[in-house]
């Protein structure tokens, strides 16, 4: 499976701090916020992935991630001239993708959750069966997301976006998992009032078919908002938080390159010694000794 990262956009939300640099280059607490999205991909198993953003901040990407071979990846990347939508990745990716099973994940959301591995390998399973999977997430402000609608059986009845009066209470995440239709079925849409191919149009069309699985992420995982001031400043204190108080670093590319099997001890001590200056590479260096 490959996988796709949606890191475009205006940013005009965090205006003027993301004037000169994108949304997705900010950090959040101690590293950049991109890297929450890239390590999801990897642990869902994913290897290959298509970055894509605004023909100004690609070279920024390019910059830090580069080619991605250091973890063990293949990065690629692809222009979006303009915020023409989500779905409007998979327009994209249609010629990475090949025909193939996709992960899309947007590169301002971030994921935490012991159990986060197991549902995304349960997600690219069903991809590579035929069913796209979302996330649901239980949030105080839907009417800014995705709805997803249950019925009492607990099964997806309806989608909307941002809907003024929402069914529920359950928010549709940013990451994604589809069989290889989803390309055309992205490329079918006609834009919506706001002029984009929205995302929630190609999930309903799974919906319609009985073919979209919805995941309710409910007690024991953190999806956290990355889009007003106050929400980035508060994923960083989470990060901040947990890091702190667990001794473990959340998101950290080396890391789960490593314990993914990607790259050894010996490249993990070459890509630590340049960080240590931060605590970050000695945080890295501190893994390696803990297996000798
Ligand atoms: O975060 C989850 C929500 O993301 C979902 O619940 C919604 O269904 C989905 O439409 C989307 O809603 P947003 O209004 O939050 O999406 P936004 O326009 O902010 O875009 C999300 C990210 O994707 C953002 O970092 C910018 C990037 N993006 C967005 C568009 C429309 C692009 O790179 N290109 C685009 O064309």
């Amino acid at each position: 499976m490959k996988g796709i990262l949606l890191a475009g956009g205006a940013g005009t939300r965090l205006h003027p701090a993301t004037l000169a640099v994108s949304k997705q280059l900010m950090p959040v607490y101690d590293k950049p916020m991109v890297y929450y999205p890239l390590t999801v991909l990897m642990l869902a198993g994913i290897r290959e992935i298509l970055v894509i953003s605004t023909p100004h901040d690609l070279p920024l990407f390019r910059r830090l991630l580069g080619d991605g071979s250091g973890w063990g990846l293949r990065i690629t990347y692809a222009e979006q001239d303009r915020p023409r939508g989500i779905a409007h990745a998979l327009v994209l990716a249609e010629e990475f993708l090949d025909g193939g099973p996709s992960a899309l994940v947007l590169g301002d959301n971030l994921f935490h959750g012991a159990e986060l591995e197991q549902r995304l390998a349960e997600g690219r399973a069903a991809a590579e069966g035929g069913n796209a999977t979302v996330f649901a997430y239980r949030v105080s402000d839907p009417h800014r997301y995705g709805v997803v609608e249950f019925g009492a059986d607990g099964r997806a009845l309806s989608l909307e976006e941002k809907p003024s009066q929402p069914r529920s209470e359950w928010a549709v995440t940013g990451m994604y998992f589809y069989d290889g239709r989803a390309p055309r079925r992205a490329a079918a849409l006609a834009p919506s009032p706001r002029g984009e191919l929205e995302i929630t149009d190609v999930n309903r069309g799974y919906l319609d078919e009985d073919a979209l699985r919805v995941v309710r992420l409910g007690r024991g995982y953190a999806w956290l908002d990355t889009g007003t001031h106050d929400s980035l400043l508060e994923a960083g204190e989470f990060v901040r938080a947990i890091e702190k108080r667990t001794g473990e670093k959340i998101a950290a590319p080396e890391e789960v390159a490593f314990r993914k099997g990607l790259i050894d001890a010996d490249q993990l001590r070459v890509l630590a010694k340049p960080l240590r200056n931060s605590g970050y590479g000695t945080y890295l260096e501190a893994l390696i000794a803990r297996l000798d």
